[in-house]
């Protein structure tokens, strides 16, 4: 049973994906198994899920809902300076986290990890702050693109080198709020 709409509900933006890779019914049995995973091995620790606003947002909360154990969220903000920054992966810390992570178990949750650059320079400044675990959960992996060696405790789906949108993810910050994940069309994706 789908608690959104089918693919033809949503007008336009349905009209610029090219293949559905991901349903919605899809997406939430898998987010159910990884839930029911970080409920089973978290028991007991309390963990802080951490998120990178703004594509996993969906991913985060429904993931939370999941989750059976008491647990925390809190959320950071990030923006690239240049092109040529994010390529080297820094970028500039808009919003830091609330809670402190000192001596937590920290679980940090992302909507697609790709080269992997952005996500390897936020965990070396959470990794500084001395947590007493820090792991990472991924709904969508990019193999392939990966430039940086991330080890993974939760993965979603494995993503061929395509770029994808939906369920938070989005192109020019449109496409976010379908509740599918797809490929766009040629003509609307310009890389
Ligand atoms: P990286 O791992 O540092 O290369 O950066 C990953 C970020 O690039 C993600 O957090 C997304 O914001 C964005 N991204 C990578 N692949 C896609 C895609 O297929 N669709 C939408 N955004 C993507
Ligand atoms: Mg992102």
């Amino acid at each position: 049973m789908s608690r959104y709409f089918p693919p033809e509900a949503y007008g336009e933006l349905a009209d610029g994906i090219r293949e559905v890779l991901f349903t919605e019914e899809e997406i939430e049995e898998r987010v159910r198994e990884i839930g029911q995973a970080i409920s089973h091995d978290y028991n007991g620790r309390n963990p802080l899920l951490i998120g990178v606003l703004k594509g996993v947002m969906p991913f985060m909360a429904d993931l939370l809902r999941m989750i059976t154990i008491p647990m925390e969220v809190d959320f950071m903000a990030v923006s690239s300076y240049t092109v040529e920054s994010r390529e080297q992966g820094m970028v500039r810390l808009e919003k830091d986290v609330e809670i402190p992570i000192e001596e937590r178990h920290i679980l940090f949750v992302e909507d697609v990890i790709d080269t992997g650059l952005t996500l390897n320079y936020l965990l070396r400044n959470l990794r500084a702050h001395e947590p007493a675990s820090l792991e990472v959960c991924t709904l969508f992996n990019k193999p392939r693109r990966r430039l940086i060696p991330i080890s993974l405790k939760y993965k979603g789906f494995d993503l061929p080198d395509r770029f994808v949108v939906g369920y938070g993810l989005d192109y020019r910050e449109k496409y976010r709020n379908l509740p599918f994940v797809g490929l766009l069309k040629p003509e609307i994706f310009q890389p």
